[in-house]
């Protein structure tokens, strides 16, 4: 009996698990991560071979137009959740956990952890901070949910106490922030987020810990980066942040692409006739005989003179 399964190839493209992170960080492999909000954009990460999608609570401010990440819900991220989850098989999906959705117990904070896995069907969740979170990354673990960490800038504090600002910058600092890797590492996170710190900050604290590192204004050290969506393809407005790189306009491209669209229909040049249905053989005509036997019906209406 011959085997229905189709023999995996080198270039099959599988599922990325968490061993694959560890592996990659003793192979000096990178890991790359994205955020993405939904079904289409997913699907383009998976297509491109990223290894990790974060639904990041900047959807707050990239998909809901509000001007920091705290005002977002956790039904509003598990609904961004879902739909990531619908649009990738490959990489790992990991969910931010909102402002809001930790900080008034650990029973909470498990609870809303276990939604994002239930309901949103993500692999992991994502805990801004090394201190109050500690006790509750340890809890998420024990229930069974892969965390990763976040240290430096916390955007969800940055916007609550005066502005997005790089950490780490003095001696005492950047010790605080190894302190805080290795407490994350030894509390069961998988990885850690290393957010606007020095990049000789970031390079010891890779060396320092098994787990792997994914940077975003860290330096190059990092076991791997992360950017956000709308940044890197050129898809947000205003300020962009020095930690930054845009690999595409597409938000230009989009408004030619609307210019033209509207240019077209305004001239009557869009659609054309193969943009249209034909009749069934033979209906046309008798829809016509039928209307011209019926006098009064499907008429112009004639509009009275304005
Ligand atoms: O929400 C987000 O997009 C993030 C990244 C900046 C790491 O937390």
């Amino acid at each position: 009996m011959s085997d229905p399964s189709p023999p995996q190839t080198h270039s099959t493209p599988h599922a990325r698990s968490f061993a694959d992170l560890v592996r990659m960080k003793a192979h000096g492999e990178k890991v790359v991560m994205v955020t993405a909000y939904d079904a289409p954009s997913a699907r383009l990460a998976d297509r491109a071979g990223v290894d990790c999608i974060l639904v990041g609570d900047s959807a707050a401010m990239t998909m809901l137009g509000h001007d920091s990440t705290v005002s977002i819900t956790m039904d509003e991220m598990v609904m961004f959740t879902r739909a990531v989850v619908r649009g990738a098989e490959r990489p790992l999906i990991i969910a931010d956990m909102p402002y809001g959705s930790l900080q008034s117990s650990t029973t909470v904070a498990v609870a809303n952890a276990v939604r994002f896995a239930r309901e949103g069907g993500a692999h992991a969740v994502k805990l801004e901070g090394a201190g109050p979170s500690l006790e509750r990354i340890e809890a998420i673990v024990r229930a069974g949910i892969p965390v990763m960490g976040h240290i430096g800038l916390l955007p969800q504090s940055a916007s609550l106490h005066g502005g997005y600002k790089p950490q780490g910058r003095t001696a005492d600092h950047a010790h605080r922030l190894c302190e805080e890797a290795s407490a994350l590492e030894a509390a069961g996170c998988f990885a850690v987020v290393l957010e606007a710190i020095p990049a000789p900050v970031s390079a010891r604290i890779t060396d320092m810990v098994r787990i792997p590192t994914i940077g975003i204004g860290a330096g190059a050290s990092c076991d791997g980066q992360v950017l956000v969506w709308h940044d890197l393809l050129g898809l947000s407005t205003g300020h962009v942040p020095r930690l930054v790189r845009r690999y595409a306009d597409a938000g230009t491209l989009i408004v030619d692409a609307l210019k033209a669209y509207s240019a077209d229909v305004r001239a009557g040049t869009f659609p054309l006739e193969r943009h249209s249905y034909e009749m069934l053989a033979g209906e046309r005509e008798r829809f016509e005989s039928d209307l011209d036997a019926m006098p009064g019906r499907a008429r112009p209406l004639s509009l009275p003179d304005s």
